[in-house]
């Protein structure tokens, strides 16, 4: 009898034990490593997580919801007229809905479910929606700074949806799994698209740390985790440039997921670095290219993104944050030895002047047919003295 409770509660809680060691497996990346749940890393890293999920990378892609879609389903804003199609924007019992109506052609109504929101909200969103197994983007995007429907950058002004392959997925979620291993289709298996930038698109697949780290509470050195601090100043910034270099890099090897934080980019991509200061700025911002031009970047060894940005927080809008960066190199005193049209003093807000707001030439939204093209505004990364 004693032996029989003794037996089932050993196996209770060796069961429960075992499930704790072993995390839940998310998905494989193509290296053989496993991803688990993002919300993993709390129970050891808990401040990071705290802040990481009000970052624009933890919130960059989610599930269609009522938390994370933005714009107006109310009667009268909820229309956008454009030349050859009339779309309406409709919520429905916890769902939305684009309506697409072509003017000319076939016109039937089609019906779009909002399914995967891309874009934290900060200048705009678009929308994913399953087609069969297929993902497509819809016509429509959400503009912030008018609060209004567009059409989505770059699609015609006729009814029009753009199947999604690599492109979008590879810079807005942490991982895909194509079906094609090329990843030239748009059919993805669905329970593993892990959504949102979350700690293992900058840190990789970590099953074995936290398997690692469950079974030795007591060491403090972190073990199956590359170190950023160990990495060479490339390295760190190819970590950001994998997604921050604009669109024109080319796929040159694996498939767009392949690359992970350690590795080489420019053995994955060619072109991901744009020295060219005058090829048009797209709002999917090439902060490395620009950054590369600038005399701060070129006369200095060390400096990299994490110079100025913490990558686990939400840092917009605090310019004493970052104008402290600023002033950790820059010496006011010295400043105002040569600047003539500009005394300096430590109190300005050095970006607004070196590091200004310019309108992206790519990047033009068009409210409805008559209206004029609206320039989405970026902060470049030439820092630089502007008249
Ligand atoms: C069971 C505890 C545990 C879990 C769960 C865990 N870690 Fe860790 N991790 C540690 C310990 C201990 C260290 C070493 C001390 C430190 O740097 O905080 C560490 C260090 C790290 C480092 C720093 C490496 C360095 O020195 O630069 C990174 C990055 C990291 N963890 C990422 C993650 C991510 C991402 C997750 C979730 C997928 C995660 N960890 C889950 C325990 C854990
Ligand atoms: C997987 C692709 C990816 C990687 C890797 C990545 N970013 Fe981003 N980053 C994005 C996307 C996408 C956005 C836009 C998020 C949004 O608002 O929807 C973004 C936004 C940002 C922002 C603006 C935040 C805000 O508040 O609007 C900063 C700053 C930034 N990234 C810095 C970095 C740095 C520094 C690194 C390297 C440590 C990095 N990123 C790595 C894709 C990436
Ligand atoms: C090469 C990486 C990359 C690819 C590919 C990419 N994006 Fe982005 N996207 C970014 C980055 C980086 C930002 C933030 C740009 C910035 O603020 O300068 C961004 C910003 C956005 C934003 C605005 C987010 C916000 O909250 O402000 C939307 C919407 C968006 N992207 C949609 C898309 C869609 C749709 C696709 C596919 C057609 C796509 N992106 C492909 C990197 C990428
Ligand atoms: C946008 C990329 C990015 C994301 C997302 C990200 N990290 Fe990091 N992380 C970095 C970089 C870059 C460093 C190195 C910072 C430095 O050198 O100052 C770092 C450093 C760390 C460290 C060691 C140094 C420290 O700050 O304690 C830990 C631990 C860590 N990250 C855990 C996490 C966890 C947990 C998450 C998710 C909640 C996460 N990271 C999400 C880029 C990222
Ligand atoms: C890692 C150190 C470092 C940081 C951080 C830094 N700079 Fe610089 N910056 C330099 C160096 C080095 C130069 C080259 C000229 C010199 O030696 O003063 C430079 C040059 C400049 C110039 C002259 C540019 C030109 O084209 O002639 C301006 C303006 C400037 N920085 C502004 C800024 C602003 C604004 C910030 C903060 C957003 C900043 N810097 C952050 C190191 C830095
Ligand atoms: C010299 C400091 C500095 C460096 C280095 C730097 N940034 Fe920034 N970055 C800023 C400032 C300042 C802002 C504006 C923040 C705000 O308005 O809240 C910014 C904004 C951004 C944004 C949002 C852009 C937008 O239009 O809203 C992204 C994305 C970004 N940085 C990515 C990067 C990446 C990637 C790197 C490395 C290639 C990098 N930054 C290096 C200072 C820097
Ligand atoms: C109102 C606009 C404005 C603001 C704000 C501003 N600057 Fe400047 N800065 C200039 C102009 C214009 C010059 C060109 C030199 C001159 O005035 O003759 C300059 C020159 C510089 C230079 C190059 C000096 C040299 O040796 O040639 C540096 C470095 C610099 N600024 C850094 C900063 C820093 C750091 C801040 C924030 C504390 C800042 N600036 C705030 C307008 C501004």
């Amino acid at each position: 009898m004693v032996l029989t409770v003794w037996g089932v509660w050993y196996l209770k809680n060796t069961i429960e034990i075992s499930e704790y060691l072993e995390p839940k497996v998310v998905a494989t990346h193509y290296n053989g490593e496993n991803y688990i749940a993002a919300d993993t890393c709390v129970e050891c890293h808990a401040d990071i997580f705290k802040n990481h999920i009000e970052t624009a990378h933890f919130n960059t892609s989610a599930i269609a919801d009522e938390v994370h879609v933005k714009g107006v389903f109310e009667e009268g804003s909820n229309e956008l007229n454009l030349k050859g199609v009339r779309l309406k924007m409709i919520a429905d019992n916890h769902n939305f809905y684009q309506l697409s109506k072509s003017k000319f052609g076939d016109t039937a109504v089609v019906k779009s479910k909002l399914d995967i929101v891309i874009g934290s909200g900060v200048k705009g969103q678009s929308y994913l929606s399953w087609e069969n197994n297929g993902l497509s983007q819809i016509q429509v995007s959400y503009f912030e700074p008018t609060n209004a429907w567009v059409n989505s950058p770059n699609f015609p002004d006729y009814a029009f949806s753009r199947p999604v392959d690599d492109n979008c997925l590879k810079c807005h979620i942490t991982f895909a799994e194509n079906k094609n291993e090329a990843a030239n289709s748009n059919a993805y298996n669905r329970n593993k698209l892990l959504l949102g930038i979350d700690c293992q698109r900058c840190h990789g697949p970590l099953e074995k740390h936290v398997v690692h780290h469950r079974e030795n509470p007591n060491e403090l050195k972190g073990a199956y985790v590359d170190r950023y601090s160990n990495f060479t100043r490339q390295q760190r910034l190819d970590a950001c440039a994998v997604c921050h270099s604009g669109l024109q890099a080319q796929q040159v090897k694996g498939n767009p997921f392949s690359f992970l934080a350690g590795d080489t980019l420019s053995e994955y991509s060619k072109n991901y670095q744009n020295y060219n200061r005058n090829l048009k700025l797209d709002v999917h911002g090439n902060q490395m290219g620009l950054l590369s031009e600038s005399e701060c970047f070129v006369n200095s060894s060390k400096m990299d993104c994490i110079t100025c940005h913490s990558p686990h927080e939400n840092e917009r809008g605090k310019h004493n944050n970052f104008n402290a960066k600023c002033l950790s190199c820059h010496d006011i005193e010295d400043i105002n030895t040569t600047a003539e049209i500009n005394k300096h003093a430590n109190s300005q807000n050095c970006i607004s002047c070196h590091m200004p707001l310019v309108p992206s030439e790519v990047m033009q939204l068009k409210l409805d047919d008559e209206s004029d093209a609206i320039p989405v505004y970026i902060r470049t990364h030439l820092i630089g003295i502007y008249k």
